[in-house]
Formats: C-alpha cells, structure tokens, sequence
C-alpha cells in the first residue's frame, strides 16, 4: 500500500513512524512534512491547505490511504475532496469536523444528544455576555468559537479575569463566544478511531495544557503527556465509552453527518462522572507521541479494517511513555524561528520533531513547539526519568520544557 500523511508536526510525526511499522505499507508520502520525518517516508512539498493539489498528488501516485493530522485541514474540507474523487482517506468531512471547529456547533449536538458536558450559553454580544458572566460569578469559562490551536480559552478564577477575557474576544468582529460552567475534577484525553458505526478507543493519555510548571500560564497546544493514567480506570474509560464517545458517534449518523476519523475528547473525571471539555476532530499532539508508541497492532490494518466496517481488536504495550515537548521560548506569544538544536545520537527516546528546519545541513526551531522527547518506562517514574535525562542532553538556547510532565496525577481544586 501507498500512505500519504498530511501534516507537519510531531503527531503527523508519530502518526508516520507508527504507519512505517505496519506491514500492509510499501511506500509513504508526508505532506509537507518536516526534516524529523525525512527517513521515515517521502517528504512531498505541498502544504497542507492545498487540499486539491493533495488530491491531485494521491491521484497521480495512486495512494491507498490518506491520514490526516491537522483540524485545519479537515476544516478546509480535505476528506470532502478526496471522497468526492473516490480516494480513500481516513478523517472527517469538514462538517463533521465542525464538533472541533465550532464550540458552539459541538455543544449543540452533545445537548441534543444527552452527553454529559458543562452548561453554557453562547452570546454574540459583549453586554449580554457581560451580564451573564456577573450573573454566575467565578470560575467560569470563556471559548472563542473558532479554531484556536487549544489557545482561545480562558478559565477564568475571577470575574474581573472573565471579563477581560470578552473584551479580548469581542475586540475581533462577528465573534462568537461560547460561556461554559467551570468543572473540576481530574483531565484526561480519550482518542477512539471510528467510522461512525464503531468506535474504538485507543488507551489514555493526560496532557499538561498550561505553559509553566505546576498549571501556571496560559494554555497551549499541549506541553507533555504521559499514557497510560492510572487514575483512570477500566469503568470509568467504558463510562466515558458508553456515555460520550458513542451517543456522539451515533448522533452525528444520525443527523447524517457520520464522524469518520479519530474522535478526540477532552474529558473531565468530576465529582458527577465523566463530563466532555471539548471534541477534538483529530489525533492530538503530543498525544499521539504518547499513545501510538504503545500500539503494539498494525496502525494501518486497524485504520483499513475499520473503513471497511471490520472488528479491530487493538493490542498494546503495557509500558508507561512520558512525552516532554520542548518548546520556543515566548510560546505560547511566539516562537523563535533559525536557534540551533543538537540532538545527541545515543538517546534512548524517540524525538519527534513538532517544529523543525534544516538549514544548510544546520538543524533549526521553526515553530512553538519544536520538539517532543518520549520515553518508555515499566513504571510512570522510570519513563518520567529516562524522558528527561535525554531532554537535558538536547542542547537549544531557546527552549524550554515543563519540569512535571508525569509528576503530578492530579491537577484541580481537590489538590490546590
Ligand atoms: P479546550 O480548548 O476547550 O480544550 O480548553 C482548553 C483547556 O481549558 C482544557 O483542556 C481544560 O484544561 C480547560 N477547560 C476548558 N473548559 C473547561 C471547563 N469547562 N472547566 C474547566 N476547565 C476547562
Ligand atoms: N493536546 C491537545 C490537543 O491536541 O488538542
């Protein structure tokens, strides 16, 4: 089989490594893709919003299977493209796609279809926003609409705080901001494949959204992740199965726009079960550095029998993996393009590389997150440790690394 892979991060990064081991693959393509990538397949210079010569490309070099990696994309409408040119590729249509790319749009169907989630309100208005907030006091929570790359919420600990957060939001003309009830509990991230009928689910991973040490600054993308969560037990993971992932699934058969792909939630262990943050359309990075490195099945069958409504049954490594990213030094603000990286040859962890360049045989940080450091463990404080002592052999000027990927198992009031 031809894979192609679109994308150019570290979860596009995990996402070909694990695809390389499958044996059902002969060749791979990465498109753009980035230098960390270039030993594991082709690396194809169109980028990713360029969804038709994509198209064209799969065509021309007649690829079995397309997967895609960023929500961007799939916003753009790749999976509408490629299906309506009869090429195979494993994602959601860019209405599906819209339970990541519009708040609103995803607490809608989650209301209607009786999944667990926090109350909210959406408002279109700065005043009535205004109002609303002073009515229901701190915490609370504030969602720009849109796309945001996990940076347009504000969890806000005081009035003051959410009121500054609408401001900002309702600066930007025709915004639409999504005001949600504060839940506390314990996060994790739960990824399923599923082609609308049957959802699979991967094993867990916890990220560490927030920049510093200790969930100080503001969110990011992600900073590190570790799998599997032992606080996160086998009823609670079928709980979360049987009340979220799968009414969302069926749900969205049901008003005919199937979600195809990898369903990503966000959810929130409360002390009233499990409740949904957010739905992801996508794999999430570093999630998918953490989770794919476990997989012990063929990614590519799985995927393949999947779209062709098979059972799949996921095999998986009992180890822990910790995933450090490092990241330029303003990020969340901005990254630092063109610092030098060395990267020690004799690591014993994977390194996927988020955002990287090569200039002049020189490898460089090209982006926020620029790298994410992973390492097995037979226990979380082995993969911690190995993790690590190989992040502080990698030398950058300009990076930077959360201390606690792992450390803590839990993260809210209950600890505060
Ligand atoms: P989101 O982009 O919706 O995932 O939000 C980013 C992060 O903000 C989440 O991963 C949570 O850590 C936090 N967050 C979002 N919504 C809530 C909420 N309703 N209650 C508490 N924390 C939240
Ligand atoms: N790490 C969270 C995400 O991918 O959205």
């Amino acid at each position: 089989m031809k894979v192609l892979i679109v994308g150019k991060g570290g979860r596009e990064h995990a996402i070909a490594w694990k695809v390389k081991e499958s044996s059902l693959v002969k060749e791979i393509f990465i498109a753009p893709g980035n230098v960390g990538m270039e030993s594991i397949g082709k690396l194809v210079e169109i980028s990713e919003e360029k969804i038709e010569q994509l198209a064209d490309f799969a065509e021309e070099n007649r690829v079995d299977l397309t997967i895609v990696g960023p929500e961007s994309v799939l916003a753009l409408g790749i999976v509408d493209e490629f299906e309506k040119r009869g090429l195979k590729i494993f994602g959601p249509t860019k209405e599906a796609a819209k339970i990541e790319s519009s708040k609103d749009f995803a607490k809608k169907l989650m209301k209607k279809y009786g999944v667990p989630t926090g109350e909210y309100e959406t408002f279109y208005d700065l005043d009535l926003a205004i109002g609303y907030v002073k009515e229901k006091g701190a915490p609370i929570v504030i969602k720009e609409d849109g796309l945001k790359a996990g940076k347009g919420v504000t969890v806000a600990f005081s009035v003051d705080e959410a009121l500054e957060a609408l401001e900002i939001a309702f600066s930007i003309p025709n915004n639409k901001v999504v005001i949600e009830e504060y839940l506390d509990g314990f996060e994790f991230s739960i990824i399923a494949l599923t082609n609308g009928e049957r959802v699979i689910p991967l094993e867990i991973a916890q990220d560490h959204k927030r920049v510093y040490d200790n969930d100080k600054g503001p969110n990011t993308g992600g900073m590190g992740v570790y799998s599997p969560v032992d606080k996160i037990d086998s009823n609670i993971i079928d709980e979360t199965l049987e009340k979220i992932l799968k009414p969302m699934a069926k749900g969205m058969v049901k008003d005919g726009i199937p979600f195809k792909g990898f369903l990503f939630g966000g959810i929130m262990l409360t002390k009233d079960g499990v409740k949904t943050i957010e739905f992801n359309a996508r794999f999430g990075d570093p999630e998918a550095e953490g989770i794919l490195p476990r997989l012990k099945s063929d990614f590519v069958k799985a995927i393949m029998d999947l779209m062709e409504n098979k059972d799949v049954d996921l095999e998986w490594d009992k180890r822990y993996t910790v995933a450090v990213v490092m990241a330029s030094e303003n990020y969340p603000k901005s990254s630092a393009i063109g610092s030098e990286i060395e990267i020690p040859k004799d690591l014993n962890s994977i390194v996927f590389h988020m955002g990287t360049r090569k200039v002049d045989g020189r490898l460089e940080t090209n982006g926020g997150r620029v790298l994410s450091v992973v390492a097995y463990g037979d226990t979380l404080e082995e993969a911690k440790q190995r993790a690590y002592s190989d992040v502080n052999k990698i030398n950058c000027k300009k990076l930077f690394f959360r201390n606690d990927i792992g450390s803590k198992m839990c993260y809210n009031n209950e600890n505060k």
